[in-house]
Parts: C-alpha cells; sequence; structure tokens
C-alpha cells in the first residue's frame, strides 16, 4: 500500500573511511509500504548507508529525516527503538543460543512476575513464527547447527516479529534456494500491505523487478540515479552499476574429460546425507544441485574432513584416503571454498595480501622466511585480476565490502593451486560485472585439467557452468542430469519430488 507518505529521507549522507570516501552526499527517501531496491557493484557503499541508518555508522555529515522528523541514531539501540529492522549481509548469529531465544532476544518471555522463564509460550511463538517464514525446524535447536540459509530466515523471522516500520536487507537470498525466495517474497508483499517499508539490497537481476517499486543506484560511494522499474529495463540498469559492457555470459569451454580423479563411495554421515556414491573426472565441472538443506554443503565439507563420515569411502586417484580433518584433505591437493566467510574462509584481522597467500606458504617463502615481495606480487596480481575494490592489498580483510571479501577467498585459493576444487556458492554476494570474472576463472581452472564440483543456489548458474549436474533431495542423490538434459525445471522435479 504505497500511499505517497515518505516515511525516511536521507540527505546529503556523507562518510569516509579515510582514504576512502564510502558515501559521497547520498539522498535517499523510502515511502511507507513500498520496496526501494539499492544496488551497486561490491565497495560501493549501500551496507554503509544501510548501518547509518542502523546506527551502527555514524555520517560525517547529512541529515535523517524519520517520520517527519528529523533524527539522529547514536546507536543501534536508538534505531531499533525506533522501530527499524536490518537483517545483516554478515551474518553474526550468537551460535551456542536456541532459535527460538535468538529470535526474540532481548525481550522478555517470563512468569510469575518475572522470575521464572516462559519456555513454553517462548517455544510455541517461536514456532509460528517460524512457519510463518517456513522453516522446518525445531525451535530448540541450536544456531550454530543451522546451515547459513536457515540462519538467514531465522533473521527474516526475527525482524518481521520486531513489528518494524522499516527492514532494512540486504542480501536476503544471497545464501537462499529459488524455493525460499519465493516464500521470502510473499512475506515481502505481506510486509508491504501492513505499510512497512522495505529496503533491498540483491546482486541477483532476476529477483529485482519482480518486487521493486523504486530502484537506487549507487557507484563508488556516489549516486547514479533513481528509477521507477518500468522506466529502465536489464541491460539498461546494469550499464548503470558498472559502466563497462557486461555480457552476463557463462563462458563457452570444449570439454575435455580425463580420468577418474575422485570416487566416492556409499558416503553417509547420520541423518544428514546417506548412501552418496559419486565420480569426478578430471577437467570437468560436476554440480551438486538441491534445496537448502538438501545436504550439498555437509556432503563437500565431510570429504574436506571438517565433518565425519559415519559410512562409505573416498578414493583419490584409485586410492582409498581419510581425511580427519581439512589439513589432511589440504595436503590431498582438495581445496573447499565455502560460502561461509567468517567461519572457514578468511581472518579479519589480517590483511588482504596475508589472507591470500595464507595457504600457500612453501610458496611464497624461500628457507622458510617468507618473501614479502613475492607476497605482494602475487597478491597484487590475483587482486587484479579479480576485480577487488580495495586500496591496496596491505588493507585489513574485515575492512573490505561483503563481496571483496568472498573474492579474497577464492584468491587464496587460486594460489593454493589444488587439483581439486569445490566451490560451494562461490558467487555468493558478488555484483554482477564480477560474477562474470568468477564464471571465467572457473572455467580455465578446468581447462588447464583441474576437477572442480560446483554448488549454488542459482539454478542459472548451474546450468550454465555445469558439465552434468548430480541433484540431492532430503541427503540422497535423487539423479544425473546430463549436459543435454540440464534445465532448471527438471533439476526441481528431482530436487523437490
Ligand atoms: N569499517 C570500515 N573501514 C574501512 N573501510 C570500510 C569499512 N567499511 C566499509 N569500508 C569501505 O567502504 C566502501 C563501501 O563499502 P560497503 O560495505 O558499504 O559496500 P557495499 O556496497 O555494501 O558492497 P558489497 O556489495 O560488497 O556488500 C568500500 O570501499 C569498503 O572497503
Ligand atoms: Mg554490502
Amino acid at each position: 500500500m504505497v500511499d505517497g507518505t515518505y516515511i525516511l529521507e536521507m540527505y546529503n549522507i556523507c562518510k569516509s573511511y579515510p582514504p576512502v570516501q564510502a558515501l559521497d552526499n547520498i539522498s535517499f527517501r523510502l515511502k511507507a509500504g513500498s520496496v526501494h531496491v539499492l544496488l551497486g557493484e561490491n565497495g560501493a557503499g549501500k551496507s554503509t548507508l544501510m548501518k547509518i541508518l542502523s546506527g551502527e555508522e555514524q555520517p560525517d555529515a547529512g541529515q535523517i529525516v524519520y517520520m517527519g522528523q528529523t533524527v539522529k541514531f547514536p546507536n543501534p539501540k536508538a534505531s531499533q527503538k525506533a522501530r527499524i529492522s536490518i537483517i545483516h549481509q554478515e551474518l553474526t548469529p550468537i551460535y551456542d543460543m536456541k532459535i527460538a531465544e535468538n529470535l526474540f532476544l532481548g525481550r522478555s518471555f517470563s512468569k510469575f512476575g518475572g522470575l521464572v522463564m516462559d519456555y513454553r509460550r517462548l517455544y510455541r511463538k517461536a514456532d509460528e513464527l517460524l512457519n510463518e517464514v517456513g522453516l522446518d525446524v525445531s525451535p530448540k535447536r541450536l544456531m550454530r547447527d543451522l546451515t547459513v540459509a536457515q540462519i538467514q530466515m531465522v533473521e527474516i523471522a526475527k525482524a518481521i516479529s520486531r513489528n518494524a516500520k522499516i527492514i532494512i536487507m540486504d542480501e536476503p537470498t544471497s545464501a537462499i534456494s529459488d524455493v525460499e525466495v519465493e516464500t521470502l517474497f510473499k512475506i515481502i508483499k505481506k510486509l508491504k500491505h501492513q505499510g512497512t517499508g522495505i529496503i533491498y539490497i540483491s546482486h541477483k537481476m532476476n529477483e529485482i523487478y519482480g518486487i521493486a517499486d523504486e530502484i537506487s543506484v549507487l557507484r563508488d560511494g556516489a549516486s547514479v540515479g533513481n528509477y521507477l522499474p518500468n522506466e529502465i529495463n536489464r541491460q539498461q540498469l546494469i550499464e548503470k552499476l558498472v559502466d563497462r559492457p557486461v555480457s552476463e555470459m557463462f563462458p563457452e569451454r570444449k570439454i575435455k574429460k580425463g580420468e577418474r580423479v575422485l570416487s566416492v563411495k556409499n558416503f553417509s554421515c547420520k541423518k544428514v546425507f546417506q548412501n552418496i556414491s559419486f565420480e569426478l573426472y578430471k577437467g570437468e565441472i560436476l554440480g551438486l544441485g538441491g534445496l537448502m538443506g538438501s545436504g550439498r554443503t555437509q556432503i563437500v565439507e565431510t570429504i574436506f574432513g571438517i565433518m565425519k563420515p559415519t559410512g562409505g569411502t573416498i578414493k583419490l586417484n584409485g586410492e582409498v584416503v581419510e581425511h580427519k580433518n581439512p589439513r589432511q584433505a589440504i595436503k590431498n591437493n582438495i581445496g573447499l571454498i565455502t560460502d561461509d566467510r567468517k567461519l572457514k574462509g578468511l581472518v579479519l584481522q589480517m590483511d588482504i595480501a596475508q589472507n591470500i597467500v595464507m595457504a600457500s606458504y612453501e610458496k611464497v617463502s624461500s628457507r622458510f622466511v617468507m618473501d614479502y615481495k613475492k607476497v605482494a606480487r602475487i597478491s597484487s596480481e590475483y587482486a587484479r585480476s579479480l576485480n577487488l575494490n580495495m586500496h591496496g592489498t596491505k588493507q585489513l580483510a574485515g575492512k573490505l565490502s561483503g563481496g571483496n571479501q568472498q573474492k579474497v577467498v577464492l584468491a587464496k585459493w587460486m594460489v593454493l593451486d589444488p587439483d581439486i576444487l569445490i566451490f560451494d556458492e562461490p558467487t555468493r554476494g558478488i555484483d554482477i560485472g564480477s560474477k562474470e570474472e568468477i564464471y571465467r576463472l572457473i572455467s580455465q581452472l578446468a581447462q588447464s585439467g583441474k576437477s572442480i564440483i560446483f554448488i549454488s543456489s542459482e539454478m542459472q548458474e548451474m546450468v550454465g557452468m555445469c558439465d552434468r549436474i548430480l541433484v540431492l533431495n532430503k541427503g540422497l542423490l535423487r539423479g544425473e542430469l546430463k549436459k543435454n538434459e540440464m534445465t532448471q525445471a527438471n533439476i526441481m522435479k528431482l530436487a523437490s519430488g
């Protein structure tokens, strides 16, 4: 219900992290009951603008008018109190908490005059909320047991429960698959009807037109323009974003399937996945398809030694191996590029260069001494080829924008140069121009004889990149799609049957 009144107006917002001018005189307005999509390449300033609204960052200059009044949000509490909710791009839940406790964090569920926690009511309410977002897990489970996608859905449920006037969704669909995206869009429609204003950030061009009432584009901290969705088509929008021609195409590749490098037999892990058998060949890109929670990530994490299998074997080049930890997997020439850069991929307190060479110590040292010139050369090389938005490889990884952090994780594994590369959501949070670069790099790796396992929740990406796709459903292998059978519809049929 767009009634024309602006619930939020931000004027001439400036913010710098010297020497970076993250926001340069940005103005942004949001109507009640509408969805305002915010677009821009990695590092354009989207999250920074949102952090100013959520009270996490203070602007150097500018004005915020909220429901007709000039306001300041000196801290996150102040913004929450004004009923502004943010779903962060980088999720940081408290892992030792139960889902229900996390949902109602800071709100009291007590009985007997506040002396005793009313757990029954807490769990019932939590159950209702989880149902609403279509998440089928017990509210008693710990946050640490959830996948990134499930955590994202819990965060969405949390924002809904707070009766927010404004909900900021900073890349809410980066880790969820197409089915959950539909659920989210239904929720968004409902929220609009209740008059909630939604600020929506995404790099997925497909979803934008379905929900946007208004679109704003940022580039390098400056405003490029403000559009109604029927004023600008997809290609024009991409040109505004990137400022250079982008083909959006998947690279052509001659498939040269070589000998078998990996065979996984009757692989099982308790309730998570059972009896998984498949083979991976030199030079191929093998896709693992399926919905959130189908077990894709857990299978590759078990191959990589993060989780322990309860049955089955893996053979590498014909020999049975066991990976008790990731170190052993790396030694056996396997790399896992994960979708969870905070936990597994990146050391945020270290600089970009150190992160990039972290796993390849031998390659950058001579006689056990780190060769810093080499570190600088190699890391700049990869930073350039991945189009990293930074002001030097000495910058701390934690100070990069979300998408640029993901690129550092990619660079790290490319330097290590393993024979088998497992990509789990490699383009999560990556802007459209750089996605193309990453497709090209992965394709080149396969061409040069590497074996690749590829996981993505974007089906278009699976179809565009893979030579064949194994589809999983609730921890079981449901079928294999050959190149000529690979369509989104066929994947869905197996994934949700
Ligand atoms: N805490 C910080 N310290 C220093 N620089 C920062 C900090 N936070 C952000 N920046 C810089 O500000 C710029 C804007 O970052 P921001 O996170 O807002 O980008 P973004 O548009 O959200 O990108 P992405 O799509 O990758 O999430 C980037 O150049 C980033 O490196
Ligand atoms: Mg961001």
